[in-house]
C-alpha cells in the first residue's frame, strides 16, 4: 500500500504505460498501412493477369500465354484455371491438392486465406486467377517478430530499470521519513545518515541532517544554560537554608516561627528542584553510569513498596505489589529507587484516594493507580521538564518527577511509557533483555 503512494513508482508506471501505448499504436498503424498496400498489390496483379488473358480471343494462344505468365511467376504465387463450356481445359501449374478437388470455383478453407481468387468470363470460356498472399503472411511474421524480439524485451528492460529506481528512491524516502518522524518525536540524535548520493533526495537528506545537527546543538546549549543556572543558584540557596536552620535555633515569636517554617519548606522545595534539574542534565549528558552494578530489581521494587506502605496508609489507600520472579539488571540502585519513588509519589499526589499497584513481570516494571489518568495527547508533554497539567496546579511539585524518571529509564536503556489504566494511569518501564 505504501509502495503504491510512492511518486517514483507512479511515474514509472505512467511512463511505461505511455511508452507501451505509443509503441503498440505506432506498430499497429504501420501494420495496417503495409497490409493494405500489399493487399492492393495482390489485387492489382490478379487484375493485370485477367486483362492480359481477356485480350487474347484464341483459346490455344490464351493457354500458351497463361503458361508463360505462370512460369515467369514465383513458384505457387500464381495459379490459373481455364474453363470452356463448364469443363476445365487447363490448370496451369499443378494446383494444390485441395484446389483440384474443389467442386466449385471457390477455394477450400485453408487455401482461401492464402490466395486472392478472382473469376472472369472470357469469350469463350471462363478464367479463375488465384494470387498468393505470401507477402501478407510474411508481413504478419515480421510484426510478430518485432513484438517478440523488440517490444517485449524493451518493456521488460524498462520495467526492471523502473523497479530498481523505485526501490532505491523509496529506501531513501523511507529513511528521510523515519528520521523526520524520530526528530518530531524528540529523538534529536536521529539522522538520515551518509552516504548522501548526488541526487535531489541526497541533497534533501544532507540538509535534513544539517538541520538536525543545528537543532541538537541549540537544544544542548539551552540545556546547558538551565543546568548552569541551577548549579550557580544552588550554593547560595543552600547557604540560605543553613542560615534559616540557625535562625530556627534562636528565640522566636510564634508568628516569626510560622514564617520561618514556611520559608524553610520553600527553600527545600527550591533546592529539590535544582537538584532534579541538575540530575536530569547529568543523565542526559551521558553521566550516571558510574554507579552501575548488578542488582536485583525485584528486591528493589519490594523494598520501595515497603517504604511507601506507611505513606499510602496515611493517605487512606492500599499499596499492593506483585512480583513474579527476581530480575537481575545492571543499573544504579539509587537512580532506580528515585524512579520508583517518583512514580509512586505521583500516584499518591495526582490520583488521591485510589489504590496503587506496583508490579514486576517479564522485564516490565509498572506502577498503576485508579485516578483521572493523563489524556493521550498530553502524555509526551508531561515527560518534559517543568511541565505540570492544569489539574495539578494546586498540588505541590515542580513538574520534574516524570522527566527524571524518563532520564533514569533512558540511561538504563529501558523504555518508559504512559498508558491508560481505565481508569487511572499506568506507567510501564520495559528493561532490555
Ligand atoms: N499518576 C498520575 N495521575 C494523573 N496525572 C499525573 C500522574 N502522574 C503525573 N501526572 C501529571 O503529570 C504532571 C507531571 O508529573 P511530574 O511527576 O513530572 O511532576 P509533578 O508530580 O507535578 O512534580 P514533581 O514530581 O516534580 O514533584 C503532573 O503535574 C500531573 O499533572
Ligand atoms: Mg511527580
Amino acid at each position: 500500500m505504501k509502495r503504491l503512494r510512492s511518486t517514483p513508482l507512479r511515474l514509472s508506471v505512467i511512463l511505461i504505460a505511455v511508452f507501451t501505448l505509443f509503441m503498440t499504436a505506432g506498430l499497429g498503424i504501420a501494420y495496417v498501412v503495409m497490409r493494405d498496400a500489399l493487399g492492393a498489390d495482390v489485387a492489382l496483379r490478379a487484375e493485370q493477369v485477367m486483362q492480359d488473358l481477356r485480350a487474347i480471343p484464341e483459346p490455344a494462344e490464351r493457354l500458351e500465354r497463361a503458361t508463360e505468365i505462370v512460369v515467369a511467376s514465383e513458384l505457387r504465387s500464381l495459379l490459373l484455371r481455364l474453363e470452356l463450356n463448364g469443363e476445365t481445359v487447363a490448370s496451369v501449374r499443378p494446383l494444390p491438392e485441395g484446389l483440384i478437388d474443389a467442386e466449385d470455383t471457390g477455394l477450400p478453407e485453408p487455401l482461401a486465406d492464402s490466395y486472392l481468387v478472382r473469376h472472369t468470363d472470357l469469350a469463350p470460356g471462363q478464367l479463375m486467377v488465384a494470387v498468393g498472399r505470401d507477402s501478407i503472411a510474411e508481413l504478419n511474421e515480421t510484426f510478430v517478430a518485432i513484438l517478440g524480439f523488440a517490444l517485449l524485451p524493451a518493456l521488460l528492460l524498462t520495467s526492471a530499470i523502473g523497479i530498481v529506481v523505485v526501490r532505491r528512491t523509496s529506501t531513501r524516502v523511507e529513511a528521510i521519513r523515519r528520521t523526520l518522524h524520530a526528530l518530531a518525536g524528540g529523538e534529536l540524535e536521529a539522522r538520515v545518515g551518509a552516504p548522501h548520493p548526488d541526487t535531489d533526495l541526497g541533497d534533501i537528506s544532507r540538509d535534513l541532517d544539517r538541520m538536525a545537527e543545528a537543532q541538537e546543538a541549540a537544544t544542548g546549549a539551552l540545556r546547558q544554560i538551565g543546568a548552569d543556572i541551577a548549579h550557580d543558584l544552588k550554593t547560595p540557596i543552600q547557604r540560605v537554608a543553613v542560615r534559616l536552620e540557625r535562625l530556627g535555633e534562636t528565640e522566636l515569636t510564634d508568628d516569626a516561627r510560622g514564617l520561618l517554617d514556611q520559608t524553610r519548606d520553600e527553600t527545600s522545595q527550591i533546592i529539590a528542584t535544582f537538584e532534579s534539574l541538575l540530575q536530569i542534565a547529568q543523565l542526559e549528558g551521558g553521566q550516571g553510569r558510574d554507579g552501575f552494578s548488578a542488582i536485583d530489581l525485584a528486591a528493589l521494587v519490594r523494598d520501595m513498596a515497603e517504604i511507601y506502605e506507611a505513606a499510602a496508609e496515611d493517605a487512606g489507600v492500599r499499596l499492593t505489589c506483585t512480583i513474579i520472579e527476581p530480575l537481575p539488571v545492571i543499573g544504579d540502585r539509587h537512580l532506580l529507587s528515585r524512579l520508583i519513588a517518583n512514580l509512586v509519589e505521583n500516584a499518591l499526589r495526582h490520583a488521591p484516594g485510589t489504590d496503587i499497584h506496583l508490579s514486576l513481570a517479564a522485564r516490565t516494571l509498572s506502577v498503576r493507580d485508579g485516578g483521572a489518568g493523563i489524556p493521550p495527547e498530553q502524555r509526551a508533554k508531561v515527560l518534559r521538564r517543568l511541565v505540570r497539567l492544569e489539574a495539578s496546579r494546586s498540588t505541590l511539585g515542580s513538574g520534574l518527577g516524570l522527566a527524571l524518571a524518563k532520564a533514569v529509564a533512558d540511561v538504563h536503556g529501558a523504555k518508559l511509557d504512559l498508558d491508560d489504566a481505565a481508569p487511572g494511569l499506568v506507567v510501564t518501564v520495559v528493561f532490555p533483555a
